[in-house]
């Protein structure tokens, strides 16, 4: 008989567990559950998603033991994964960034420029204490981690936790990688890429299928022309209209460095001023209001539905696609399946021309010890520059939380790619402090 695990999913008042728990049950006989737990520290948040989700897996997963709880100790014991997606300061707190550096005439964005500084900030401290829960209580469990700034995070765990079995992943790989599969009309398991990079920060430089036939000048050609914009919808999580623009906004990026298919997140990075004038035409309604007037609301009006009716009956919660890169990484260690996966992990010569103590994002073989970079080579300089700066600035960030250093702070800001000076990162670093409060460390 199969093994079947245990999984508590952190951050269980997240808008994204009914999508993980769907494609929990979808995958149940390539990864069976004995027990399903929520955790999240906001007990009214996750009891309305806990009492919707306790009645829909009553009528459809019935041999699967569910509990939501925000008791560390019941969340954290018996578990073989713990699949995290916390936000520290919740959307309330992600309104602060994408509007904060708008005073300062930079943008504000989720986890690139100070928005994603000042998100690192709050993370990592949510980010050790469960990754300490769940050592107290499962010492041989993984943790799966989306929480963002992955980068930030990801950095904080090699330097805080350096033999914690925690993984860092992001979807934006796979969920571009889905777009490109439509592109050259393939399905995406049929792919395989070489890509380096930082977090929301990287290139591939490959995507053939098993045979070997590469595309990646047929998807050059594609996104030159339209971006990484498909006809069909692929992803059911990048569809809103600010993300259709950013899809579209790859041919820019492309041009710069035209070799290369470009992560659509550096448009931060190599348009800031084109999105800082974007933000500049609606200061007010940003992707956090557009997020909580539209996923959030859906995802908690289907939950309180389910529980009015004391049923599931007839109220579908999407089954998320994005998540089964989460279900395919736990099966790789629970399995050791050595599937390749484009992974966040120390970079210790993946790319040669790069340190080797940098989280870079490269593919990886996983297997039952975790992920094994396959080496990229050499890259180009104008991309190597661009990496050195941005993940000195994540590296900075961390320090700065470590020894509470105001002065790496407004270093780390100083330095990101998105801001014009010392004299504005240093505004913004008095104003981030002071819209963070508590959820920062004191920095002196
Ligand atoms: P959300 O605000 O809806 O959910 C986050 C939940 O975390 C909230 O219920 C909150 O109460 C809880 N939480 C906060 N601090 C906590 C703590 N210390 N302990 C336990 N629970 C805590 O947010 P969301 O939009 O669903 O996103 C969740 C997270 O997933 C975010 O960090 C987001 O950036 C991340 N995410 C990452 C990827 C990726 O590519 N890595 C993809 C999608 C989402
Ligand atoms: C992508 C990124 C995630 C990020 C998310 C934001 O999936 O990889 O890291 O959190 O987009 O999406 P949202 O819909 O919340 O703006
Ligand atoms: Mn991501």
């Amino acid at each position: 008989m199969m093994k079947k695990f245990s999984v508590v999913i952190a951050g269980g008042g997240s808008t994204f567990t009914p999508g993980i728990v769907m494609m929990l049950l979808d995958n149940s006989d390539r990864f069976p559950l004995r027990k399903l737990k929520l955790y999240d520290n906001d007990g009214d948040r996750q009891g309305i998603l806990g009492e919707a989700l306790e009645i829909l897996l009553r009528e459809q997963a019935p041999e699967v033991e569910f509990s939501y709880t925000t008791d560390p100790e019941e969340a954290f014991s018996d578990i073989d994964f713990c699949m995290a997606h916390i936000r520290v300061g919740k959307y309330a707190m992600r309104e602060k960034d994408e509007k904060v550096p708008l005073r300062h005439g930079v943008f504000g964005q989720e986890t690139c420029g100070p928005g994603g500084i000042a998100y690192g900030m709050r993370s990592i401290t949510g980010m050790l204490e469960i990754i300490d829960y769940m050592e107290k209580y499962s010492p041989e469990a993984w943790m799966l981690n989306y929480s963002n700034p992955a980068a930030i995070v990801a950095e904080a765990c090699r330097v805080l936790r350096p033999d914690s079995k925690v993984l860092n992943i992001c979807d934006m790989p796979v969920g571009t990688l889905r777009r490109m599969s439509q592109i050259v009309g393939k399905k995406p398991e049929e792919l395989e890429v070489r890509y380096f990079g930082l977090n929301h920060f990287g290139w591939w430089t490959s995507v053939k299928d098993k045979e070997g036939n590469e595309y990646l000048d047929q998807i050059r050609a594609y996104v030159a022309e339209n971006g990484y914009l498909t006809q069909i919808e692929v992803d059911t999580q990048h569809t809103d209209p600010s993300w259709q623009e950013t899809h579209k906004k790859a041919k820019d990026i492309l041009a710069v460095a035209p070799e290369y298919l470009p992560n659509t997140y550096l448009k931060y990075y190599l348009y800031p001023d084109y999105v800082t004038d974007h933000m500049q035409e609606h200061p007010e309604y940003t992707r956090a209001n557009e997020v909580m007037a539209g996923r959030e609301k859906t995802v908690f009006d289907h939950a309180k539905k389910i529980i009015e009716n004391g049923s599931a009956e007839g109220i579908a919660f999407e089954i998320d696609a994005h998540a089964s890169f989460i279900v395919d990484l736990a099966r790789a260690i629970a399995y050791n399946t050595h599937e390749r996966m484009v992974m966040i992990v120390e970079n210790n010569g993946a790319i040669a021309n790069f340190p080797d103590d940098a989280m870079v994002e490269v593919p990886c073989i996983v297997g039952v010890d975790g992920p094994e970079a396959l080496t990229q080579g050499n890259i180009p300089a104008f991309q190597q520059a661009l990496m050195f700066q941005q993940v000195t600035v994540e590296k900075l960030v961390v320090e700065a939380y470590v020894e509470k250093s105001y002065q790496k702070m407004w270093q780390a800001l100083t330095l990101s790619k998105t801001v014009p000076s010392a004299q504005v990162a240093k505004e913004l670093l008095d104003d981030l402090i002071e819209e963070n409060g508590e959820f920062w460390p004191e920095l002196s």
